[in-house]
């Protein structure tokens, strides 16, 4: 399977119709691009293998995003597109013979009639097709230069192109759709893992077989994190021995569907009531802050709101005895929750143009005091972000509290009880509607499961 099939099945008159008009949308913003820049044509280098040093085993191949916001195509190395206005966009496809690896199979499937396909079997033979008149925008890595034609990236190019990327088309909601139906069943299988006492391996491995991704697949590393590991943000092992005593799980892993990517979490106790109060806390928090994800909210404010939510919950659950303005004036929050409130989803997991002021560039700054925020735009209908709220037992952030005047209104009993589950956070992939309630992707997903 080359091309990614489809997980859900979809009729193909609405599948056609509505690639065809991503594909439209694709064109109508790449020209408008190389207007601006001065451009004749766009190429785009679907990306190269790299290797480790001094070393002949290749990494696991990453496509170059520009390429597969054209082509459903993610184990091609060394393709291009060529993008030239009044033209049909061209896919130099390389396919090489090799008996050490699969090679791409033959191109088929729904997308192949948009493009004016050229099949060759070497790296090298694709450069006549790429020899074109007049000034050329070629995108990609520095490594995927063949003879003269040299990636150069002009930002003039780029900046359009990454601002529009945050508004999806119909199809790039369907496929976002299609990764959180996948993620969503195997969040349910490592559920039932962990219940069953798996370890962190275990639990991982039941995952991929739900959702049938070999770990080459994933969007993004699964974090797979037991008791106090999920106290580690981005925690990047999975323990092959279970714990005494599994005491809570917090998974963060996501799927692909034909190159655009979920990304879920999900945090599960052992039915410990004060953990779980703080679950359900944490849980209709995260639920009014999706309901904030609305056309013209500036996203700094989402993030701005979460640190009130935070606020509220450790004043709730009694960790923290201030009030929240107090909490928020003294910086009581950041201790718990260190991370921004979400990202731009998509092609990439953190999608790109987060912070962008405008088509031409230019950066919207993050609040003074949150350096971690990835998204500081206003939301428009279309854009797909998550809304990634977490409460955490951090070991070194709790150490720096214990130095400040608010250490003596924390009740620190509490915290140790409740550090040992690590903390929780919940994630929903969430796309802002022209009016009303957010569609959230990943809560429908569940709820189609049930
Ligand atoms: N999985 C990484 C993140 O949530 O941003
Ligand atoms: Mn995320
Ligand atoms: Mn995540």
């Amino acid at each position: 399977m080359n091309a990614v099939d489809s997980p859900i099945r979809q009729t193909a008159d609405t599948l056609e119709a509505l690639y065809a008009a991503h594909l439209a949308e694709q064109q109508r913003h790449t020209e408008h691009a190389l207007h601006r820049g001065g451009y004749d044509a766009l190429l785009i280098a679907s990306g190269v293998e790299k290797f480790a040093f001094l070393d002949d085993r290749p990494y696991v191949f990453q496509p170059n995003p520009h390429f597969k916001l054209w082509v459903p195509l993610i184990r091609h190395p060394d393709s291009w597109l060529v993008i030239r206005p009044g033209h049909r966009p061209r896919l130099v496809y390389v396919q090489p013979e090799d008996y050490w690896h699969v090679p791409p199979e033959a191109p088929s499937g729904f997308w192949v009639d948009h493009f004016e396909l050229i099949v060759v079997r070497k790296p090298e033979e694709a450069l006549p097709y790429l020899q074109l008149p007049g000034e050329l925008a070629i995108v990609g890595e520095a490594d995927a230069a063949l003879g003269d034609i040299v990636p150069n990236n002009p930002p003039e190019v780029l900046n359009p192109l990454h601002h529009a990327r945050a508004v999806k088309t119909g199809y790039e909601l369907l496929r976002l759709r299609e990764a959180s139906a996948l993620g969503a069943k195997a969040h349910l299988a490592a559920q039932r893992a962990f219940r069953d006492g798996r370890s962190e391996a275990a639990i991982h491995a039941a995952y991929l077989r739900a959702c049938g991704l070999a770990e080459r697949d994933l969007p993004y590393g699964n974090i797979v994190a037991l008791n106090e590991h999920a106290a580690v943000l981005h925690y990047q092992y999975q323990d092959q021995r279970a714990p005494a005593q599994s005491l809570s799980l917090l998974i963060d892993a996501g799927a692909h569907s034909c190159g655009y990517a979920s990304d879920i979490t999900r945090t599960t106790g052992n039915g410990d009531t004060t953990f779980q109060a703080l679950v359900d806390a944490m849980e209709a928090a995260q639920l009014r802050l999706v309901d904030r994800v609305r056309a013209g909210v500036d996203y700094r404010d989402i993030h701005l709101a979460s640190h009130r939510e935070i606020a509220g919950v450790l004043r709730q659950l009694g960790i923290v005895r201030m009030d929240e303005d107090a909490m928020l004036a003294q910086g009581v929050t950041s201790t718990f929750l260190p991370h921004g409130i979400g990202h731009l989803l998509g092609l990439q997991v953190h999608d790109v143009g987060g912070f962008m002021a405008g088509e031409d560039g230019g950066t919207i700054a993050k609040p003074e005091g949150h350096p971690y925020l990835r998204l500081t735009r206003v939301l428009q209908p279309g854009m797909v972000v998550t809304i990634e709220p977490g409460l955490y037992f951090i070991p070194m952030l709790l150490d720096k509290l214990r130095a400040t005047p608010a250490a003596a209104q924390v009740d620190w009993a509490l915290v140790k009880h409740l550090g040992a589950f690590g903390g929780v956070r919940i994630e929903d992939d969430v796309a802002c509607r022209d009016a009303g309630a957010p569609e959230n992707l990943t809560r429908d997903a569940f709820a189609a499961l049930d």
